[in-house]
């Protein structure tokens, strides 16, 4: 093969200086394109004519045998490497190069059947059986012991074959199950909250216990958040509980990157994929992973197929998520990108993609960031749950259309070699952090509020083309992570922290924009509300009081508030803010009891300020705010297009800049390119009006 994978992953293991990545960065060095492979579905005489039209096809990477486990320990401690020998030999001679996968995610049925303890349970305790994926917990000695030997045993075999150049753990780690209520998750719950509260008297407190006579006078008392009446759920409990699933994870996670990290070559990399709920990815990454990997089906991302709920964005909801795997890591890799139609034969009644659309969603994984592109899967399987999960290649095994695109796909994909490992380029930065993500989960009353503006800031960013990144507050977190960023949208903090407020204060004294909304500061770390004139601990940074506030009644109209004499919606719920002098009234509510209160207002501390909405935020605001901001476009100079036409990021490296046009609609659209540039597809020199097809892409770099 041309330059070596290898070679490449071995020389460029290094970190990003431009913007400040306190995040794990692996570096690819060439455009790469892959596919999830699954030898042990297919008689072995189709083997190397699969992976031959793999080569024809473009495919240089192949992951696989992350369900395999029986096929290397059929039976407990006999172990039978040949089937994966025979494999991987035969990818050394076809020179395609391997992702080999840790098969924790399926214990086999004769460890299952010998152990039951090592299966996840129902709230209700009911056991998972066997029979599906996914059946396990991550808490019982029993399995970590099987895991810590299986992993072990296939590390030490095939970690030093030549054809292997990574490692994925285990697979989508918390998907299908992202809640663990077995014996072994009951009893490590009591061991980290120990850890963590040292006395039952700190943790009554912190759960504020003493509600509904919740105090508990011995640790065995405390079980997992159980089945209880009218869905009344302890929620300082319920935050611990994903903290605690959070930390399980990790655990897990880290357990089998040590022992892959001792026996694979050096310069392979280990990897794990999806992004699923109740893990703290970022920390995960950091210390488990040298590159994350997601899981692109843009069909998923917001329903499966058109809804018209969704409209105008539909699949470009996807970028929403990408935007999030991109603040874990910013130059990821696509360990499955949908290539076809998806299904299971008990869920999910997916769509086909349409011709373009497979080339149009990979391309949407590029233009945020992802230099590896791995489609899932090879062929449609022909047994099992996922026989609708189509592949590129269906049942038939002939050449088709999604073969043609995957080849036609590979051939762009060569001409974007000058973008790998380029920067995404934003406006600017929309800050999160796991305890508020968390207690959203626990809280509905923060989970409406914030799931309505994180939903909103996207659609509205995405239609008025201002890219941002999203940067989750860690506790390592320093001003230097956040001050690249001239403009940063904090939603929705309810739990605020000291810490956490002195960085946003640091932030805004060295010239920064905050944009807050309604119920920042009202929680602390354990999720009880502060008893401080709110908002809590950003008070001061705010220079604002609030001593009214309220749900928008939907028994009123929607209420407005008059900025300058635009009406701006002010949904979901209001903050009635009261300016502290030196603070000054932007924008006031229109409607309602409230009528001539603030509603917006701006504060200025240091060298920068703060805007504090009181409401949540919508797509139609959003512009105007960030343009009061100072946040600017990238595109400006670039390119006329509509935001409801197009989507449009920016890659840059090195001084070098690279445009990308992607049309997710099924009719013609037309922009015009402001300044001369390169079409990289076919290397010619454009400006001026343009069209691109329906579900059509095109890549340009500015000259
Ligand atoms: C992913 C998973 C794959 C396959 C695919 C289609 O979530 O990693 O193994 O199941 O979805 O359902």
């Amino acid at each position: 093969m041309e330059r070596s994978i290898k070679d490449s992953i071995l020389n460029n293991k290094q970190y990003l200086g431009e913007k400040n990545y306190s995040q794990k960065s692996f570096l690819w060095e060439n455009m790469t394109m892959g596919t999830c492979y699954y030898p042990e579905h297919w008689i072995e005489e189709l083997w190397a004519s699969d992976l031959e039209r793999m080569k024809a096809a473009g495919i240089s990477v192949i992951r696989i045998a992350e369900f395999a486990w029986s096929k290397i320990e059929p039976r407990e401690s006999e172990y039978d490497f040949s089937f994966f020998d025979r494999f991987l030999e035969l990818c050394l001679e076809k020179e395609i190069k391997v992702i080999f996968s840790t098969p924790t995610a399926t214990p086999p049925a004769w460890l299952t059947e010998a152990h039951p303890e090592v299966l996840n349970a129902r709230i209700d305790g009911v056991l998972y059986r066997h029979g599906s994926r996914k059946h396990y917990n991550y808490n019982s000695p029993v399995y970590q012991d099987y895991c810590r030997n299986i992993v072990t045993q296939s590390a030490m075999h095939y970690g030093p074959h030549p054809a292997v150049i990574g490692w994925q753990i285990d697979n989508e780690l918390n998907c299908e199950l992202r809640d663990f209520y077995s014996d072994a998750d009951d009893a490590a719950f009591r061991v980290f909250l120990q850890e963590k509260y040292e006395t039952l008297d700190a943790l009554n407190a912190a759960w504020g216990n003493v509600f509904w006579n919740q105090t508990y006078t011995d640790w065995k008392e405390i079980h997992l958040p159980g089945l209880t009446p009218g869905k009344g759920v302890n929620p300082h409990m319920q935050l611990d509980y994903y903290r605690f699933i959070a930390e399980s994870t990790f655990l897990f996670c880290k357990m089998q990157a040590d022992i892959l990290r001792s026996y694979c070559k050096p310069g392979d990399f280990i990897t794990t994929n999806g992004m699923f709920p109740h893990i703290d990815n970022h920390r995960m990454t950091k210390e488990c992973l040298d590159i994350y990997m997601f899981d692109s089906y843009p069909n998923f991302a917001f329903g499966l197929g058109s809804n018209p709920a969704n409209e105008p964005l539909n699949d470009r909801w996807n970028s929403k998520t990408q935007n999030e795997v991109r603040s874990i890591c910013p130059h990821y890799g696509i360990m499955e990108q949908q290539s076809g139609a998806g299904g299971w034969t008990t869920k999910m009644e997916g769509p086909a993609p349409r011709p373009g659309q497979l080339t149009l969603w990979a391309m949407q994984s590029v233009a945020h960031g992802a230099d590896f592109i791995s489609f899932f899967r090879w062929r449609t399987c022909t047994f099992g749950t996922e026989i609708y999960w189509h592949g590129i290649l269906d049942y038939d095994n002939r050449d088709n259309r999604k073969l043609r695109e995957v080849k036609d796909f590979y051939q762009k994909l060569q001409t974007l070699e000058p973008v790998c490992n380029a920067d995404y380029v934003t406006s600017f930065g929309l800050l999160k952090d796991y305890d508020n993500v968390w207690d959203m989960e626990a809280d509905i009353w923060h989970n409406r509020i914030a799931s309505y503006s994180d939903n909103e800031i996207f659609a509205g960013a995405e239609l008025s083309n201002l890219p941002y990144d999203v940067i989750y507050l860690q506790k390592d977190s320093t001003l230097s992570d956040l001050n690249s960023y001239p403009v940063l949208i904090y939603p929705h903090p309810v739990i605020m922290s000291q810490e956490r407020a002195d960085l946003l204060t640091a932030y805004v004294e060295q010239g920064g924009t905050l944009l807050i909304g309604c119920r920042s500061g009202l929680k602390n770390l354990n999720g009880i509300c502060e008893m401080l004139p709110q908002p809590g601990l950003l008070h001061e940074l705010t220079g604002t009081d609030i001593q009214d506030f309220t749900y928008a009644s939907p028994a009123e109209e929607a209420v407005y508030a008059d900025w300058n004499g635009t009406n701006i919606p002010m949904p979901v719920f209001h903050d009635i803010l009261t300016p502290l002098p030196g603070t000054d009234v932007l924008a006031r509510y229109a409607d309602s009891y409230y009528k001539g209160e603030a509603a917006l207002t701006e504060h200025r501390t240091g060298k920068g300020r703060v805007l504090h909405l009181g409401s949540a935020f919508s797509r139609d605001t959003l512009p105007m705010l960030l343009k009061y901001a100072g946040a600017v476009s990238p595109f400006t100079e670039l390119i006329e297009a509509d935001g409801k036409d197009v989507e449009l990021t920016l890659r840059r490296k090195n001084e070098r800049t690279f445009l990308f046009v992607l049309n997710f609609q099924a009719a013609e659209v037309s922009y015009t390119l402001l300044t001369p540039m390169r079409a990289l597809y076919t290397g010619e020199e454009v400006s001026g009006p343009q069209m691109l097809p329906a579900f059509g892409t095109a890549v340009y770099e500015v000259l």
